[in-house]
Formats: C-alpha cells, sequence, structure tokens
C-alpha cells in the first residue's frame, strides 16, 4: 500500500483522530479526503488541515484516494461498502469492528488488497497502539507513525488484541471508582484523580521498561508480604475481581469471533 492520498469513508471520531495524527507536522501523507459525512467533522477537519478536502460523495473518495479507509459503524458498513464501486488491486484498510476480511470482501466485489487495522483515539497524538491483520509492511509504517503497529499473524491474533482493546473503559471506569472513593471519604476534589491518574501512568511506564519480567512478578514485587497491596490484591480475588474480568475479557471475544 502506498498511502501518499489517502480517503476515508465515514468522517467520525475515528477518521478525526487518524487524520489529525496523520497530519500533524511533519505530515505522513501528502493528501487526504474525506466523505462529507459527518459534515462538521469533515469541515473542521478541512479548516485546520491545508491538505484535506471533503469529496462530494463516498465513491469521489475512492476515485481520489491510493488507499482507503472504511470507517463507518458495522450496522451500516455492508449498505455503504456494497454500493461502491473499488479498482482491482487497490488499497482498502477497513477499521471497522468485527467485520472480517472474507465478508468485507464479499462486498467490495472485486480483488483488493485489504488490511483491516484497529486505530485507537490515542493516534490523534501519534500515542496509538494499533493491532494490524494481515501483517502488511506500509499499514504497519502508516501506524507507526501514530504510535506503535503491532501485526499479526493470524485471525486468532487479530481478535484477542480487538478483545484487549475493549478494556479501555473499564480501566477508566476502575480510575473513576478509585478516584471517587478518596473524595467521597475526604480527599478534597480533583486530588484523587490527580493522584489516580499519575499512579496509573507510573505502572504503565513500569511494565512498558520492565518488559522482559513477567507482569506477575512485577505485581508480586509491588505486594510486600503481609503490606497494603498485597492485602488489596488479595481482597479483590477473594471477591471476584479477577474471576469478572476474565469472564468479561471470554465474553467480547465470543462476540468478536461470532462476527
Ligand atoms: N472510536 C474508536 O475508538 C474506534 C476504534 C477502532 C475502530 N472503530 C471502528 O471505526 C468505525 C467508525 O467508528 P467511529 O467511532 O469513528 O464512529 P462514528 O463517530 O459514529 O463515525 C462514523 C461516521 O460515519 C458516518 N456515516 C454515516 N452514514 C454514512 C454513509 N452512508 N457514508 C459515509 N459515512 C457515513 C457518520 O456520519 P453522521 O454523523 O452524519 O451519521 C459518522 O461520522 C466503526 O466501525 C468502529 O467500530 C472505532
Amino acid at each position: 500500500m502506498d498511502p501518499r492520498k489517502i480517503g476515508f469513508i465515514g468522517t467520525g471520531t475515528i477518521t478525526d483522530a487518524m487524520v489529525r495524527g496523520l497530519l500533524t507536522n511533519p505530515a505522513a501523507v501528502s493528501r487526504v479526503t474525506v466523505s462529507p459525512r459527518n459534515a462538521k467533522i469533515a469541515r473542521q477537519l478541512a479548516d485546520d488541515f491545508a491538505e484535506v478536502s471533503i469529496a462530494a460523495d463516498n465513491q469521489a473518495v475512492i476515485d481520489a484516494s491510493d488507499m482507503v479507509v472504511l470507517a463507518v459503524r458495522p450496522q451500516i458498513a455492508q449498505d455503504v461498502v456494497s454500493g461502491l464501486t473499488f479498482r482491482k488491486g487497490q488499497s482498502v484498510l477497513s477499521v471497522i469492528a468485527a467485520t472480517d476480511c472474507k465478508t468485507l470482501l464479499g462486498w467490495i466485489g472485486v480483488d483488493v488488497h485489504l488490511v483491516q487495522a484497529i486505530p485507537l483515539p490515542f493516534v490523534a497524538d501519534r500515542e496509538g497502539v494499533t493491532a494490524v491483520f494481515p501483517p502488511d509492511a506500509h499499514v504497519a509504517a502508516l501506524f507507526s507513525v501514530l504510535g506503535t503497529a503491532v501485526e499479526c499473524e493470524t485471525k486468532e491474533e487479530y481478535d484477542l488484541l480487538a478483545a484487549a482493546s475493549s478494556l479501555m473503559s473499564t480501566v477508566l471506569g476502575i480510575m473513576d471508582v478509585s478516584a471517587a472513593w478518596l473524595e467521597e471519604r475526604g480527599l478534597a476534589k480533583g486530588k484523587g484523580r490527580a493522584y489516580i491518574a499519575s499512579l496509573f501512568a507510573s505502572l504503565s511506564q513500569t511494565a512498558l521498561r520492565s518488559d522482559t519480567v513477567a507482569l506477575k512478578e512485577l505485581s508480586s514485587e509491588f505486594a510486600t508480604k503481609g503490606g497494603l497491596n498485597e492485602q488489596v490484591l488479595s481482597d479483590f480475588h477473594k471477591n471476584g475481581g479477577r474471576d469478572a474480568l476474565i469472564l468479561a475479557l471470554d465474553g467480547v471475544l465470543a462476540r468478536i469471533k461470532g462476527a
């Protein structure tokens, strides 16, 4: 794939994030064409970046682009994609959740070069980790500009990372419950959130820096025998915290695989 001219069908949250990341100076692509919906997001992108133009319709996006990114919601994807004409061999990158390559190729109807990816909103700041399937040097290079690309050798690996990406709201939810708990018990407003956000950032940095040490071992390192961390970890497990997490991941993986 040569993404010098990239087009987006579906100009929503994730397109906004990708375009902003790609066009941060120095820009990674020379021209971006976006579809007219959502009108407000498309207009804002065109106002913010000289490289962005708004196409008249979805077909005009395809016709203007080397690489076409499909970024509509899964519920309307078939209607949108099957009504369009792609060039044989054209590069297509789908970020549509829970819709596999075989299904997409059936809707596209010609033999395109299709790759799937799971960009996350952090790509806007070039800090996103993005799963890519199947492995593809050009798409991996694109997402390396936007953070880190993780190329998956199999659909099973890709589905597992899709499940992992579903943890975002839960992790923020744990932060929310903890910060609220602190403030409800007397900590001055705002201090709980600031403390918890920094604590989680430091823990993530520790896991990233010590990538050869097993996470279980890192967790034990913080759990001094008879200490406070050990008590919370033990209570969390005893009260079903670990089981609830595994159950939730199994559930979302089953949904992803059923797609
Ligand atoms: N957000 C994420 O973090 C994330 C991460 C990875 C993958 N994804 C996937 O990326 C896709 C887009 O997600 P999103 O969060 O960006 O959703 P979104 O904000 O709802 O964006 C979807 C966009 O599609 C537009 N649209 C509706 N009908 C259309 C049509 N017929 N032709 C062209 N565009 C049309 C919508 O415009 P209107 O507003 O005018 O209806 C909207 O702007 C989904 O499949 C999602 O699963 C999202």
